[in-house]
Order: C-alpha cells, then structure tokens, then sequence
C-alpha cells in the first residue's frame, strides 16, 4: 500500500485512488458476499413461507373438537364461554385429536387458572365479571362450582350484596342504612340470574328524592329525613350530582 501511494505523490490521485478501491470492495460485496435471497423480495417471502410451514402444528383449532365432544361442543356454544376456543383452556391439542387415546390435552384444574381473566383489574371493561381470588370462596376449585363449559353463579344469590358488596358495605354506614336496595331500585327477580340482560330501574328526577325531603314529604320514611326547599335547592342538577345516594353526606 505504501509503495503504491508513492506512486501518486498527488493528494487528489491519491483519494481517487481510495475511492476507486472502496467502490471495487463495494461491489464484490454486493454482489458476490450477500446471498441471492437476502436481496430478492419474491426469494425472501418463499423462504419465509418454507420456514413457517416446517413448524409443527400444535393447535387442532376450535371446531376440530366438535367431531369427537359434540355434546360439550354444544354446551358451550349456549354458555358465558361461548367466545372462548378450547384449546384457551387445554392448551394446543393437534396431537390429541390425531390420537385420543395415547394423548390427553392439559385439564387446567388448579383454582390459579380461571383468575387470570377473572382477577379483579381496574383495566378490564366495567362489568366484566370479576372476583376476588382470595375472598371469593377459597380453598375450592372453581369448577366445583362453575362449570367450566357452561358457567353461572351455581344458585341464585338472594341478597343485592351477594354481587353488590360495596355499595351494600357504603350504605350500611350511611344516612341512607335504613332505606332497602328496592326503595329506590325497582329489581327484576330476573336481575339475579342474567344481571346484565336485565338490569334494574335508576331514579331519574329530583322528584323521587323529594319523595322524602321535600318540606311537605308524606312517605312513611320521610319523618327523620332533613327538608330541603326541593324548587331551590340545587335546583340546576340532580341530587346525585352533589350527594352519593348510597352514602349521602352534607359536607360541614
Ligand atoms: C377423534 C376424536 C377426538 C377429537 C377430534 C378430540 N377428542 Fe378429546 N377426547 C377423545 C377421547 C376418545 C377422549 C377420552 C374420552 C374419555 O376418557 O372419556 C378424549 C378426552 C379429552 C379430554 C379429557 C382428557 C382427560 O385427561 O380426561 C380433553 C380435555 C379433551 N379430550 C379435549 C379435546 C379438545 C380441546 C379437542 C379439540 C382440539 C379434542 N379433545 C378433540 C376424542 C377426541
Ligand atoms: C374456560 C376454560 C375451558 C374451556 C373454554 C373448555 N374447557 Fe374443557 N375443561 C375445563 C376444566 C377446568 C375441566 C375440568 C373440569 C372438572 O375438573 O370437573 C375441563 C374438562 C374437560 C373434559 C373432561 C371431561 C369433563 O367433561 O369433565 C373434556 C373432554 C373437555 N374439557 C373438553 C373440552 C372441549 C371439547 C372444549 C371446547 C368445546 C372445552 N373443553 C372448553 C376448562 C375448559
Ligand atoms: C381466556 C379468558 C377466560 C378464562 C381463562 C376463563 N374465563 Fe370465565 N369468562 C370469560 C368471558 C369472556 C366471559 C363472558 C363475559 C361476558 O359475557 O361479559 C366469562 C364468563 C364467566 C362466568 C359468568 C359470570 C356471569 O356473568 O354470571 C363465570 C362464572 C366464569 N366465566 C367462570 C370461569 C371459570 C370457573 C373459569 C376457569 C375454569 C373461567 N371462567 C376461565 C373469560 C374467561
Ligand atoms: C363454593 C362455590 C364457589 C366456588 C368454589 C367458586 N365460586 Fe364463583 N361464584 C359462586 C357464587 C355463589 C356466585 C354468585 C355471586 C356470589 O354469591 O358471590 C359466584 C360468582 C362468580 C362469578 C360472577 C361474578 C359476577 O360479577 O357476575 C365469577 C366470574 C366467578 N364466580 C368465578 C369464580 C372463579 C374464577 C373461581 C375459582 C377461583 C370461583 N368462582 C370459585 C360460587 C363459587
Ligand atoms: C348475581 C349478581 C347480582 C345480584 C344478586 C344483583 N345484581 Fe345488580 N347488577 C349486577 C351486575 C353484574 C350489574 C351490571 C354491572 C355493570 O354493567 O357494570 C348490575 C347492575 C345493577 C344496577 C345498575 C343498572 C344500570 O343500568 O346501570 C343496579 C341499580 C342494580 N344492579 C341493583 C341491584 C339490586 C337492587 C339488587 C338486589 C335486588 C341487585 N342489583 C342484585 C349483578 C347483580
Ligand atoms: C336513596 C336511593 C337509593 C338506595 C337506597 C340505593 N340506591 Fe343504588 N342508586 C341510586 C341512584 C340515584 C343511582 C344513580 C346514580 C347515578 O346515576 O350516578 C344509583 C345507582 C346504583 C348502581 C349503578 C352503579 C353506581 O354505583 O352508580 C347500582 C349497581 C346500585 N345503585 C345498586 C344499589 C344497591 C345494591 C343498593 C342497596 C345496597 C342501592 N343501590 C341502594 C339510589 C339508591
Ligand atoms: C324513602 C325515603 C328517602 C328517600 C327516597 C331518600 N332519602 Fe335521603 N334520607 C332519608 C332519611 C330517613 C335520612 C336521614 C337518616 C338519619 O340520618 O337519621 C336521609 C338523609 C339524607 C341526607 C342527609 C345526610 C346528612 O349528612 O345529614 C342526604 C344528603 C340525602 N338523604 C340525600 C338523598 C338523595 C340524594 C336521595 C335521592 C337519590 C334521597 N336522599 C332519597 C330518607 C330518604
Ligand atoms: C349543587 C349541589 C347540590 C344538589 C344538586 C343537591 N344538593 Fe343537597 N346539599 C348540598 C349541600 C352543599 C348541602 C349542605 C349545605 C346546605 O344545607 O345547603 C346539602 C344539604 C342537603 C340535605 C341536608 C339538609 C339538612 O338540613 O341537613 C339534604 C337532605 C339534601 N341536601 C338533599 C338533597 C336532595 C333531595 C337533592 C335533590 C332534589 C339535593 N340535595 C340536591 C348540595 C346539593
């Protein structure tokens, strides 16, 4: 390199002299180093293609299962797990449906399975059924209760605080302790059993709590209730823009 640089005492030859070397390295890389399918679109995605389809496939699909479990097949499709594919629960089971017999799909049993959708987490939507896996009847598995396939409450609960505990724990410490649930709620019996399909009555004037706090209140829960002038008193809004009525409090 040395004695070809003293060849071109000139500053300019010998940058062109680099450059010519760079561009001559530059194109035996190109075109010689880099492998045809790295640079070829059409050549990338075949390969692509063959690599994906020599995985095995693990997952038989949902309506693979129908063949062999009609019955549960079924069973589910009526239920609250309707959008669930089987192999969510039993994992991939393409083998099993090859050979029933000698392979046997996971049975997820253990009562840590279920709360990883059902756990309580603020992030899921508002009235996606939640419990709390501590409290909500521990030391039993879940499908002791619930069937897995098709999934309810096991009985009807009576009380509004089976599935409303902490209004119901709010209210039994409030001003409102001695009003039931239905004073204000006309509930369907119905609720119980599909509470998102049929869903209770809500207060909707001003009127109704003036039921009792209006000044010439005649309801028979009115006597110990405090009067308010119900055509002034936060005449703009309805009373539970400013009062919880499951707690309601007169701020000091
Ligand atoms: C070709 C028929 C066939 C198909 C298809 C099939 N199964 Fe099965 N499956 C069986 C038989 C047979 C048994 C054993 C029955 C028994 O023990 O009562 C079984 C048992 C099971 C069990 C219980 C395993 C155990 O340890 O008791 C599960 C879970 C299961 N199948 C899930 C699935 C799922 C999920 C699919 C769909 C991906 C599926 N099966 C598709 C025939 C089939
Ligand atoms: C939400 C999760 C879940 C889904 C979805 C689910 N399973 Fe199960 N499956 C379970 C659990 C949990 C058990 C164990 C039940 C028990 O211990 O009594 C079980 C048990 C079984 C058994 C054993 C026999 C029985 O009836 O107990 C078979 C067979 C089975 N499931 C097949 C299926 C098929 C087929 C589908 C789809 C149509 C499916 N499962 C969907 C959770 C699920
Ligand atoms: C992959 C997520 C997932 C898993 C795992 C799962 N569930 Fe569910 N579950 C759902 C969905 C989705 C619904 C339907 C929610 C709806 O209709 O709004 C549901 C509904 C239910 C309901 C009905 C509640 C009601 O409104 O009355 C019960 C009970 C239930 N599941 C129990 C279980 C049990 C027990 C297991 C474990 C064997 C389980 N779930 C596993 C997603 C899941
Ligand atoms: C001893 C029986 C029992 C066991 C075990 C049990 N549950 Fe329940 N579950 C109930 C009853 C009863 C209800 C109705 C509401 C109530 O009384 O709390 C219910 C309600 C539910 C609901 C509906 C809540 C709603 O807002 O609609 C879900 C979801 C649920 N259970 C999931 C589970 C899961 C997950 C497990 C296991 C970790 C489990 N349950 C174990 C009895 C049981
Ligand atoms: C089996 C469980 C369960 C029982 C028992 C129950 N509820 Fe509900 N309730 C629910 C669920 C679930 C919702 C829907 C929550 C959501 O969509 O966020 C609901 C919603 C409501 C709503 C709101 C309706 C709306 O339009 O927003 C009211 C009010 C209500 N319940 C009152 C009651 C009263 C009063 C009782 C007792 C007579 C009662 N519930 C018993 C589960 C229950
Ligand atoms: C004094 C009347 C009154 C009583 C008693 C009452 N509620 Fe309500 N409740 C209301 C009003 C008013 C709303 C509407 C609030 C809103 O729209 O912001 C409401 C809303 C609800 C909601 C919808 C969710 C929420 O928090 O806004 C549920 C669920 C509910 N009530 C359940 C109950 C249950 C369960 C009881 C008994 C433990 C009960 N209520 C007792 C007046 C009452
Ligand atoms: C059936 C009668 C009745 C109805 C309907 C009723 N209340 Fe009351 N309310 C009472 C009684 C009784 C008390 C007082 C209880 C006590 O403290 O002794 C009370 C107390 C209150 C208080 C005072 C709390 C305090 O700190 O002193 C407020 C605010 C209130 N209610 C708001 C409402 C609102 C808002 C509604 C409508 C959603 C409503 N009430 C519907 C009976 C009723
Ligand atoms: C704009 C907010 C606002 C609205 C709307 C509102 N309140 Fe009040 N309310 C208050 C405040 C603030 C107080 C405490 C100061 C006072 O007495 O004016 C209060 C006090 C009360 C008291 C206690 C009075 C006493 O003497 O102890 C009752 C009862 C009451 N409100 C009921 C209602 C009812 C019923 C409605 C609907 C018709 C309603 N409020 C609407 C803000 C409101």
């Amino acid at each position: 390199m040395g004695k070809l640089f003293e060849r071109f005492p000139d500053p300019l030859a010998r940058l062109i002299v680099v450059v010519f070397a760079l561009a001559v390295v530059g194109v035996i890389v190109v075109f010689g180093l880099i492998p045809k399918s790295m640079m070829d679109v059409d050549a990338q995605w075949a390969s692509a293609v063959k690599r994906e389809e020599a995985r095995p496939i693990k997952f038989a699909g949902f309506h693979a299962c129908a063949e062999c479990h009609d019955k549960l097949y079924e069973t589910k499709k009526k239920g609250y797990h309707r959008d669930l594919s089987c192999e969510t629960c039993h994992g991939p089971a393409k083998a099993h449906t090859e050979d029933p017999d000698k392979v046997k799909p996971d049975i997820p049993a253990q009562r840590a399975f279920c709360p990883q959708c059902h756990a309580y987490d603020p992030s899921r939507p508002r009235g996606f059924p939640q419990i709390n896996p501590v409290a909500h009847n521990p030391l039993k598995a879940c499908a002791s209760c619930h069937n897995p396939h098709d999934p309810k409450p096991p009985t009807t609960p009576k009380e509004c605080s089976a599935c409303h505990g902490e209004i119901a724990r709010m209210k039994a410490v409030s001003h409102h302790v001695q009003l039931e649930c239905t004073t204000c709620h006309d509930a369907p019996q119905q609720h119980k059993v599909s509470p998102r399909a049929v869903k209770p009555t809500k207060p909707q004037t001003r009127e109704f709590c003036g039921k009792c706090h209006r000044k010439d209140a005649k309801d028979k829960m009115a006597k110990n209730a405090p009067k308010i002038d119900l055509a002034e008193h936060g005449e703009k809004y309805v009373c539970w823009q400013c009062h919880y009525p499951h707690s309601p409090e007169v701020e000091q």
